[in-house]
C-alpha cells in the first residue's frame, strides 16, 4: 500500500548534515531515518542506492490563478502544483491579493482558488491599502488563519503599489503582530515616468519594460524600505531581487546587523536580458515580468550572493500568461502582463547552476531550496527537513542523470517557457507528498483536494531579541537631555 514506504540506501540530506540512511514513512509521516531498516511485506519499497534523499522544494514566491493587469495567470492551484511536484517542489507559498482592498474577502477568493490543490501550500497576503479595517484584519489572518507574512508593492502605480506612509504603518503593523514584512522593492512613481519616456520615444516593444525600470530604481526602493524596516526595528524580506543594485543594499544592511533576508528567484539567477530584445514580440514578451530580467552580469552576481550568505533562498515568482494574453501589449508594453515560469525549473536549474556548477554544497542546496524558507516562514522542522516526525515531502534525486526543459514536455499549462532548451545536470527522479509518490520517473499522479493549507505562526527566529533592541532605543528617546536655565 501507499501508505507505508520504505527509501532505501541512499544519501539523506538535511540542510545540518549528509548521511547514507533509509528513510521510512508512514501515514504521510517520516517514522524513521537510520541506515539498515527492515520492514514487513506490505511496506513499498524505493530503492535510492547512489542517489540524493532531499526535502522537497518549498517555493516562497508563486501566484497560481492570480487576477493581474487584465486577465489571470494559466496555471492554477492545480496545473502549477503539478508542475512542482514533477519538478521536485513539495510546497509553495502564494500570495492572496485583497478583494477592493478587502483582506478576508481576498482570503476567501484564495481559499476558493486552493480547493483543487493536489500538494501542501501556505499564504502570504498583499496589503494594498490602509485604515482600520484592514489594521484589524491583519491581526485576525495572523491569529486566525495562519498568514504570517504581509508583501507590500512599492511598484504597480494605480493598481497594487502603496506610498511610504502606508509602508510604515504596514511595517509597525507587522511588527506588532510577529508577522514579516515583504516588499516588492521599486520606485513605482520613477516605473510610471520612465514609461512614459519611452512611449514618447517610440519604444513599445518589450525592450521598453526592462528600459522603463532599469536597476537604479530597484536599488532605491530597496534601500528605502531597508531604512525604514530598520526606522521601525522590524525584520524585511526583499521578494524577487533582481539586480546587483538591490542585492548591495540587503548585503550592507546585512552587515550592519539589521535582519534583512533577499529572495532571489531563477529567472534572475540564470537568465539576462537578451531574451526581451528578440525581434519576435511572442518571443520577447515571455520574459517581462518585474522587476526585469537585467543585463547580462547581474545573473552572475546574484549567484555569488547566494553563495556566500548575502541572499538566504530561492523563489520564482511563477506567474505565467500565454502567448494570447502576453500579445494584449502588442503595441503597447504597457498592457503586457508581467510574470514568468519556475515553479518546475526551479530545483532542476539552481542545481545546475550552483552545485553542478561547484558553488555551493548539497547541504547548501537543501538550505536554500526548502529548509530555509521553512525556518523563515516557521514551519520548520515539520517542513524543510528529513527527519522523524517531520511531513513525508521528500525527494529522490539522480546526480548522474540529465534534465532539458522544452515546453513540449513542461507541465504547466503556459505555452511558452523562459527556460527553453536549457538543460543541465541532475534530474529529480521521484516526488513523495504527504507521504504518496505523486511523481515516479516521468509519471504523474496527482489528485485535485489533497493538499493541504499549512498554518504559518507568527514570531520566527528573524524576531528574536526584538524587544530588549526596542527598550534600548526608547529608553534612549526617553531620556531628555539635562540643560541648565539660560541667564536672564
Ligand atoms: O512580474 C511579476 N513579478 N509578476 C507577478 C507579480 C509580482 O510583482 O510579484
Ligand atoms: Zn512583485
Ligand atoms: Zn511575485
Ligand atoms: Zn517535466
Amino acid at each position: 500500500s501507499s501508505s507505508k514506504i520504505l527509501i532505501k540506501g541512499g544519501t539523506v540530506v538535511n540542510a545540518h548534515q549528509q548521511e547514507i540512511a533509509d528513510v521510512y514513512i508512514e501515514d504521510g509521516i517520516i517514522v524513521a531515518v537510520k541506515p539498515s531498516i527492515k520492514v514487513s511485506d506490505d511496506v513499498t519499497v524505493l530503492d535510492a542506492t547512489g542517489k540524493f534523499v532531499m526535502p522537497g522544494g518549498i517555493d516562497p514566491h508563486t501566484h497560481l490563478g492570480m487576477e493581474f493587469m487584465g486577465t489571470q495567470s494559466v496555471d492554477d492551484f492545480f496545473s502549477g502544483q503539478a508542475a512542482a511536484l514533477a519538478g521536485g517542489t513539495t510546497m509553495h507559498i502564494d500570495f492572496v491579493i485583497p478583494v477592493n482592498g478587502s483582506l478576508s474577502a481576498g482570503l476567501e477568493a484564495y481559499k476558493d482558488k486552493a480547493k483543487k490543490s493536489c500538494m501542501d501550500y501556505g499564504f502570504h497576503m498583499a496589503i494594498t491599502k490602509w485604515d482600520e479595517i484592514v489594521s484589524r484584519e491583519m491581526e485576525i489572518m495572523v491569529k486566525e488563519q495562519g498568514i504570517n507574512s504581509f508583501k507590500f508593492f512599492m511598484a504597480y502605480k494605480g493598481a497594487l503599489m502603496i506610498n511610504d506612509e502606508l509602508l510604515l504603518e504596514g511595517l509597525k503593523k507587522c511588527k506588532s503582530l510577529g508577522a514579516l514584512a515583504m516588499v516588492h522593492a521599486e520606485n513605482g512613481d520613477a516605473v510610471f515616468e520612465g514609461q512614459k519616456k519611452m512611449i514618447e520615444l517610440g519604444i513599445t516593444g518589450p525592450e521598453g519594460h526592462a528600459l522603463s525600470r532599469p536597476p537604479v530604481l530597484e536599488g532605491e526602493a530597496t534601500a528605502r524600505a531597508i531604512r525604514l524596516a530598520g526606522f521601525v526595528n522590524t525584520p524585511l524580506y526583499v521578494v524577487h531581487v533582481m539586480s546587483t543594485d538591490a542585492m548591495e543594499e540587503i548585503a550592507r544592511a546585512r552587515k550592519s546587523g539589521q535582519r534583512v533576508i533577499g529572495e532571489p528567484v531563477v529567472s534572475g539567477l540564470v537568465l539576462d536580458d537578451s531574451g526581451i530584445w528578440d525581434p519576435d514580440f511572442t518571443t520577447a514578451a515571455k520574459y517581462v515580468m518585474s522587476p526585469p530580467i537585467r543585463a547580462s552580469g547581474h545573473d552572475k552576481a546574484l549567484q555569488a550572493a547566494l553563495s556566500t550568505g548575502i541572499l538566504q533562498l530561492v523563489g520564482t515568482d511563477h506567474c505565467v500568461f500565454n502567448s494570447t494574453q502576453k500579445a494584449f501589449g502588442i503595441d503597447d508594453f504597457r498592457k503586457i502582463p508581467n510574470g514568468v515560469n519556475g515553479i518546475e525549473e526551479r530545483m532542476h536549474l539552481v542545481w545546475d547552476t550552483m552545485v553542478e556548477s561547484g558553488q555551493i554544497s548539497v547541504t547548501d542546496y537543501v538550505r536554500l531550496t526548502s529548509t530555509e524558507c521553512a525556518r523563515i516562514f516557521n514551519i520548520y522542522p515539520r517542513k524543510g527537513a528529513i527527519l522523524a516526525g517531520s511531513d513525508a515531502d521528500i525527494i529522490i534525486f539522480n546526480p548522474s542523470s540529465s534534465f532539458e526543459i522544452t515546453t513540449r514536455s513542461h507541465h504547466s499549462r503556459s505555452d511558452t517557457n523562459v527556460f527553453e532548451g536549457k538543460r543541465g545536470k541532475g534530474k529529480v527522479e521521484v516526488t513523495i507528498a504527504g507521504g504518496r509518490v505523486l511523481w515516479n520517473n516521468g509519471e504523474l499522479n496527482v489528485v485535485p483536494g489533497s493538499g493541504k493549507f499549512i498554518k504559518m505562526p507568527p514570531y520566527s527566529y528573524l524576531f528574536g531579541g526584538i524587544d530588549k533592541a526596542d527598550a534600548k532605543y526608547l529608553s534612549s528617546l526617553q531620556a531628555p537631555v539635562k540643560r541648565s536655565k539660560a541667564a536672564t
